[in-house]
This record gives structure tokens, C-alpha cells and sequence, in this order.
């Protein structure tokens, strides 16, 4: 089975700054050049949301993230929470036309996989993001025209 090396991780009080706190974290120890620095952090920004906003980690509680990387460059990101009496469930086509319910769908879109599973204190719940496309380096490595690949 293939293990992620962990990176780091960080406790963040459940307050309305934890969104970007997580997001500013990612950016700090992953690497443009080897991770999919962006989609990690849009998806995070989601999950650490939700955990502010649907768990006890919103009143009063923390939040607690942790990064882990793959042999390719593949980024696993969890995030626990304190608790809620709901699940992290998708919002499915019956309620499309909803202004929120938007979260764990545009995670589901962007991660390679998503789940979550229960933690000490709460939900766990986690994604993985596939390692940057690697065309344009090749292509420059082996001579031709980057700029010709769009
Ligand atoms: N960590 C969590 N623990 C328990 N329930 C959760 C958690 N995250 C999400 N949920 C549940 O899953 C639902 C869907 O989450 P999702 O992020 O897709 O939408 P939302 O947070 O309601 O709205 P939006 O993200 O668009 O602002 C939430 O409304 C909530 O009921
Ligand atoms: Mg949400």
C-alpha cells in the first residue's frame, strides 16, 4: 500500500479566520512545482468552512489539519473536527438550485478522492489532489515549444 509522508499540521481555533489560516498554511509548506498547491487550497477552504460552520469546532472548539504528500507529488489533506450531528454529505440534484450546498460538491469535482471517517473528536474528513500536470516541463525539457501546447 502506498503511505504519504506527513508534512505538517496545525491547530486552528474553530473562529471565522480558520478559512484562511488553512489556506495560508498550504501555501507555506507545499510547492508549486511538485503539488496542486491551488486545488489543495480551494479544498481546504471548503472542509475547514464546514467546520467552523456545521461542528462544534465553530463554538469554541478548533480545527485541526494535516498535510501529507505521496512519492508523486499526490497531496492528501484531513481535516477534524469537534463533532456535529450531521454528516459531510453532498448536496445532490433535488436541491441544485440552492445558494449553499456548493462545498463538498466543488471538492468532489476537484479531488482525485474524498471521504470521511470518524476522528477522536468529531468527523475527519479528507481529500486528495493530484500532482500538477507535468506537459509543459516535459515539453520544454525535450525541446519543443511550450508555448505551442495552449
Ligand atoms: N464536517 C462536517 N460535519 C458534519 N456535517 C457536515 C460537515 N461538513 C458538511 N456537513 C454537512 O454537509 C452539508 C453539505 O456541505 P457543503 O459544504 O456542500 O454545503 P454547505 O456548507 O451547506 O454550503 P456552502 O459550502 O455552499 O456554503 C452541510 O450543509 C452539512 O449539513
Ligand atoms: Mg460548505
Amino acid at each position: 500500500m502506498t503511505t504519504a509522508r506527513l508534512l505538517g499540521s496545525l491547530d486552528i481555533p474553530g473562529t471565522s479566520v480558520a478559512p484562511s489560516l488553512a489556506r495560508d498554511y498550504l501555501r507555506e509548506i507545499l510547492d508549486p512545482a511538485q503539488h496542486a498547491v491551488d486545488d489543495a487550497v480551494l479544498c481546504v477552504s471548503e472542509l475547514v468552512t464546514n467546520a467552523v460552520t456545521h461542528t462544534a469546532s465553530g463554538r469554541g472548539g478548533k480545527v485541526h489539519v494535516s498535510v501529507a504528500e505521496y512519492a508523486d507529488g499526490g497531496v492528501l489533506v484531513e481535516v477534524a473536527d469537534d463533532g456535529a450531528d450531521t454528516e459531510p454529505v453532498p448536496v445532490r440534484l433535488a436541491e441544485e438550485m440552492s445558494s449553499h450546498g456548493r462545498g463538498l460538491f466543488l471538492v468532489e469535482q476537484i479531488a482525485a478522492a474524498w471521504s470521511h471517517r470518524r476522528g477522536p473528536s468529531g468527523t475527519i474528513t479528507w481529500f486528495v489532489v493530484r500532482p500538477p500536470d507535468r506537459r509543459r516541463e516535459t515539453a520544454v525539457a525535450s525541446g519543443v515549444d511550450a508555448g505551442a501546447m495552449g
